[in-house]
């Protein structure tokens, strides 16, 4: 496989997922501290407490992502960690720690691409209201101007969000996330606020980083395809609700008129202030999407009771159909197609801004063979297939600019606990000794292969 120049590869994790280090140096608590600990929560009844240890093992972790020869590690800062309660005062240790590891990755010859925003809102804040309150997107822009005057000018590339779809309908609507809240009303107030922290965290970092730097944002957009004749009803509505709650303000400097409709019921967005629109509008230099899989969907036929409907807000009619295999552990469907077609679509949604890969990956079972090598063939062939799917979308035009494979490392997969393993390292349980699967290896030869061939 020869993949284009163009595109900066690399790996990505998050803080929660891997740091541990819950109670040290200052740190304060995340709503997923909390929720981790609340029983129940999470499927396999673990936390993230210890997690990979990587705060301790910051440098061999460092050395592991060097061994794979990628441009770039995408990693995410825990606002916890510098701003212990959310707004005021900051903490030095939390700012040292991602200082140093801004360092050792440049060192290494490695870009970094730091997200301020992977989930873990500082508890605190939740406390004062949470996402549906407009009080803790100021505190986020307050967070980004630290974060921004701290690492801005060794950091290029900033992401403000990661999946901010699911900090709204799982944090404050179906609950399956932290805080585990369920009211559909707080969940549109959560999805215009994050919106309105990400306009102010662009604000904030434009006036403190380097004047090259590429600000963006990373959206898990959905894929839907129409299944029968009620498909492209039910397509539309969700669309409106996964996609353009996020893109029209941002790229419009308007709520969806769809979406203000189908909410009818739930929510007036009186909540919208005068002047939001436009500081979500603000131009970014770059749009970052995570994608693993689609979703055939159609409406409920009238009086069915068997199909469960779906847990989304305002999406009551629409239905999600089981997905068709081959799935990986997680159950999503493998739809490496579903990426050149995401791709194409978002190139004329956006006017040609840059795209960038952030996530795509796959959770399999993993065995570890008698010579303790994980010969993870599945793995390996869901990656080629979409390198090879975004490639398909370059070649027709497409700017992308990086694809980042989650994950570097097996983790603490949020509800599901560490069941799930997406890593191209595995960790031994106890130990926490990483080796490296067959698929690190082979994506550290992909590499290779593509750098010395230019
Ligand atoms: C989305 C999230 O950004 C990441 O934290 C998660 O582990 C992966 N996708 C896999 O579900």
């Amino acid at each position: 496989m020869q993949l284009p120049t163009q595109l900066t590869l690399g790996v990505a994790t998050a803080a929660y997922q891997i740091e541990g280090a819950v109670d040290e140096d200052g740190r304060g608590r995340s709503i997923w501290d909390v929720y981790s600990h609340t029983p129940g929560r999470i499927k396999d009844g673990t936390n993230a407490d210890l997690a990979l240890d990587h705060y301790h093992r910051l440098e061999a972790d460092l050395d592991l992502i060097q061994e794979l020869g990628v441009q770039a590690y995408r990693f995410s800062i825990a606002w916890p960690r510098v701003v212990p309660g959310g707004i005021g005062v900051v903490n030095q240790a939390g700012i040292d720690f991602y200082s140093r590891l801004v360092d050792g990755l440049l060192a290494r010859g490695i870009e970094p691409m730091a997200t301020l925003y992977h989930w873990d809102l500082p508890q605190p804040l939740e406390e004062s209201g949470g996402w549906p309150a407009r009080e803790t997107a100021v505190a986020f822009g307050e967070y980004a101007a630290t974060i921004g005057t701290a690492l801005g000018d060794r950091v290029n590339t900033w992401t403000t969000f990661n999946e901010p779809w699911g900090s709204a309908y799982l944090g404050y609507a179906s609950g399956a996330h932290a805080p585990g809240r369920q009211n559909a009303a707080d969940a549109f107030r959560a999805v215009h606020h994050l919106n309105l922290a990400h306009g102010l965290g662009v604000r904030a970092l434009r006036d403190v980083v380097r004047a090259d730097a590429v600000l963006s944002t990373t959206l898990n957009l959905h894929t839907f395809r129409p299944a029968g004749p009620t498909g492209e009803e039910a397509r539309d509505r969700l669309e409106a609700i996964a996609n353009e709650a996020f893109l029209a303000p941002m790229f419009d400097g308007r709520l969806s008129k769809r979406l203000v409709e189908l909410t009818q019921s739930i929510t007036d967005w009186g909540f919208v202030d005068d002047g939001d629109l436009a500081e979500i509008s603000r131009p970014i230099d770059a749009l970052g999407i995570n994608y693993y899989y689609t979703n055939s969907v159609r409406m409920r036929s009238p009086g069915d009771t068997t199909s469960p409907g779906l847990q989304w807000p305002a999406a009551e009619g629409v239905e999600i159909l089981p997905k068709q295999g081959p799935l990986t552990e997680m159950g999503w469907n493998i739809d490496p197609a579903g990426l050149t077609e995401l791709l194409l679509a978002l190139h004329l949604r956006t006017d040609g801004l840059p795209l960038m890969i952030t996530e795509n990956g796959a959770a399999f079972p993993d065995a570890v063979d008698g010579d303790e090598r994980v010969r993870d063939v599945d793995r390996i062939d869901y990656l080629r297939e979409h390198l090879e799917a975004a490639t398909v979308a370059i070649e027709a035009g497409v700017d992308v600019r990086a694809f980042i494979v989650w994950t570097l490392i097996d983790n603490f997969e949020w509800s599901l606990g560490f069941a799930k393993r997406f890593g191209l390292y595995r960790v031994e349980t106890g130990s926490l000794r990483r080796i490296p699967k067959d698929s690190a290896v082979w994506f550290r030869d992909v590499i290779a292969a593509r750098d010395t061939a230019v």
